[in-house]
């Protein structure tokens, strides 16, 4: 299983403190919630905090857009030098598009669904994405709830990415811990995020190892 903390849940007091603890752990990217307090209600940090996470940051960065129109943002994601950019797909009008725009950047291009969201509106498109991040809780917020339905959609997924023929992973994002990561692994997911969970551990990196090995 590969793990994307989210920085969403770190103390934003000693964030270089905290990138250093990601850094020397085991994680496989970190996760970066960027929100407009439009598409979501919540504002968490922009463009000039990214900008010091990333040169601080040795692992590859996973952005998770809630924005409206993020196609705007594309250029500034890559300048980051972002690995994975993921756009809502209720965020977006052109889906299509905003992937080729990603990948024309020179990302790889992740398609969010919220919990509402059924996985077949992905049936056209599942084969030009390289991941699709589905959202286990409403988006905005860290330390929520895990939506219990979301194991159903992980393996509606995974069913409809192998018959297509497609390499996306399935990320889930919202209330992953040990438990719901077990659920979540059996169910065929290939990459989780948590936040509360890893930051809110004394022992970050034993954390990641415990999501890890499952
Ligand atoms: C919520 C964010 C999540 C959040 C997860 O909108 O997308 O990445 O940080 O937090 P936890 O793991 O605490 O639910
Ligand atoms: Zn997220």
């Amino acid at each position: 299983m590969k793990i994307s903390p989210s920085l969403l849940a770190a103390d934003f007091l000693n964030l270089s403190n905290e990138i250093d603890k990601i850094n020397a752990s085991e994680a496989d990217y970190l996760h970066l919630d960027v929100m407009d307090g439009v598409f979501v209600p919540n504002i968490s940090f922009g463009f000039p905090v990214l900008k010091g996470v990333a040169k601080a940051c040795k692992k590859p960065l996973d952005v998770h857009m809630m924005t409206v129109e993020p196609d705007k943002w594309i250029s500034h994601v890559r300048d980051l030098g972002a690995e994975i950019m993921n756009v809502h797909q209720e965020a977006c009008l052109h889906l299509y598009s905003t992937v080729q725009h990603i990948h024309q950047a020179g990302m790889k291009a992740g398609v969010t669904l919220n919990p509402a969201t059924p996985v077949e509106t992905l049936t056209d498109i599942i084969r030009e994405v390289d991941l699709v991040l589905l959202m286990s809780v409403e988006p905005g917020f860290g330390g929520q709830p895990f939506i219990k339905y979301t194991t159903e959609k992980v393996k509606k997924l995974k069913e409809l990415r192998d018959a297509s023929g497609s390499k996306a992973m399935i990320e889930v994002d919202g209330g992953v811990n040990e438990s719901t990561g077990q659920l979540l692994a059996k169910a065929g997911a290939d990459i989780l995020v948590a936040g509360s969970y890893i930051f809110g551990n004394e022992d970050l990196n034993a954390a990641v190892k415990r999501l890890k090995c499952l």
